[in-house]
């Protein structure tokens, strides 16, 4: 009796340690990547010595040749200025894709655009209050760029349609109006086709008023759970809703109606649904040209992340030991997990971004998040020293771009130029 206890207690532990061993974390650290080590050397060798966004000039044309691939022929290219804030990679994208075409999310972007690039094509992506309107009017300077021909306002309510049309009388400039509609997503635009058919109507008769096209984006299909056919479900929703709105469109007299229309939608999440089979003749595409995580899709797989924060390790210790009061647990923690063994403070932090490079940095969850300086845990063999530089990849475009002054322009190995970004505004 007791040897068959004695055999299970020693079969019980044998079972412990080894699924204590294979819970146990493995060590996931290393020593950068060829890629990061040159980025690495090269920032050194520029003398940057403060977070810095790097966007990687090489990886965004061979981005651009995906999108060009998918669209050539079929459908028009849209990009989306908010998702690449930055006059330059605008403009470098707008050659490589032969594209004048911008939708422009705010007063002063459009306001910026109309000065700076009085050549381009603007679609705005969200409609905007008339006093937004009213103010791009009353400030606009002759640059080139002609509102009347070259703006299409979105307006997504008869309501705004009025005011709108007020706008227009009051200046005595004719306009553009591009309607929104909800294909699904139910962030706004118009939804029946009886209300439709009103603001057609009205843009029918007024005589400064010129329908200009849809605007349906449709990324809702992309980010809902996929159960029993869910999604395939709600992507031919979208499509059949964009194809009913634009024949009731069609279907009033308009006799001042712009051709060819602009029957605009999708994002980086679904332009590559469209084959310019449906009703829509073209995609909005931004942030898939430098791919940030957020646009880690199946979709999307053969684009590449082009943007990185590098930002410099300022003190790098062999060791990590929480503050006082809570030292047991960091030895703890570490005595379990060999990735929480070693730690560095990196110069700035708390991004929409996570640490990519070198592998295996992780936020401390005893310790958080810091704007000034944001610890990382790892297990030492990153081989890190103070000065070299961390490198995140940023969740989303929009915004975080714009946080760290110039972009870093590294194409073929180099750093070659430094780029300005869109002043933060909204
Ligand atoms: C109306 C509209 N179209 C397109 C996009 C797509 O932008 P991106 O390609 O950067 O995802 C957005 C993003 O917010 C949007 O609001």
């Amino acid at each position: 009796m007791a040897m068959q206890r004695r055999t299970f207690l020693v079969g019980a532990g044998l079972a412990t340690v080894a699924a204590g061993t294979l819970l146990r974390p493995s060590d996931h650290g290393a020593p950068y990547q060829p890629y990061f080590a040159q980025l690495n050397r090269a920032l050194k060798a520029q003398g940057i010595g403060t977070p810095t966004l790097v966007l990687d000039l090489d990886r965004v044309r061979a981005n651009a040749e995906q999108v060009l691939d998918h669209t050539r022929g079929k459908l028009a290219l849209r990009l989306v200025n908010k998702s690449l804030p930055c006059l330059s990679l605008l403009d470098e994208l707008g050659r490589l894709c032969g594209t004048q075409r911008q939708m422009v999310f705010s007063l002063p972007y459009l306001q910026l655009a109309a000065r700076e690039r009085p050549g381009l094509d603007i679609l705005m992506g969200k409609p905007m209050p008339v006093a937004a309107a009213a103010t791009f009017y009353r400030e606009h300077r002759p640059s080139g760029f002609d509102p009347s021909r070259q703006l299409q306002w979105l307006i997504d309510t008869p309501e705004r349609l009025a005011q709108y049309r007020q706008l227009a009388h009051s200046l005595q400039v004719p306009m553009r109006v591009n309607i929104e509609i909800d294909v699904g997503l139910h962030r706004g635009g118009v939804h029946s086709q009886d209300t439709l058919q009103a603001m057609a109507r009205t843009l029918a008769s007024d005589p400064l008023l010129q329908w200009s096209g849809l605007m349906g984006y449709d990324a809702h299909t992309e980010k809902i759970p996929d159960i029993a056919g869910n999604r395939a479900r709600s992507r031919a929703h979208a499509l059949a809703v964009y194809q009913h709105c634009a024949d009731t469109m069609k279907a009033v007299a308009m006799p001042r109606q712009v051709t060819p229309l602009t029957l605009n939608t999708a994002g980086s999440p679904t332009f590559r649904l469209h084959d310019g089979r449906g009703a829509a003749n073209e995609v909005a595409v931004g942030s898939a040209m430098v791919k940030p995580s957020d646009f880690d899709t199946d979709l999307l797989s053969a684009m590449q992340p082009a943007v990185f924060i590098a930002t410099p390790a300022l003190k790098v210790s062999d060791h990590f030991t929480a503050p006082y009061g809570a030292e047991w647990a960091s030895q703890l923690l570490g005595s379990w997990d060999p990735n929480q063994r070693t730690s560095l403070f990196t110069y700035g932090g708390n991004w929409l971004a996570t640490p990519v490079a070198p592998e295996g940095l992780a936020l401390s969850g005893l310790i958080g998040h810091s704007s000034n300086q944001q610890i990382l845990l790892g297990s030492g063999r990153q081989g890190l020293h103070p000065d070299d530089f961390v490198f995140f990849r940023p969740t989303q475009s929009e915004a975080v771009l714009q946080q760290f002054g110039d972009i870093a322009v590294f194409e073929q190995g180099r750093l070659v130029a430094r780029w300005p970004v869109f002043p933060a505004m909204a």
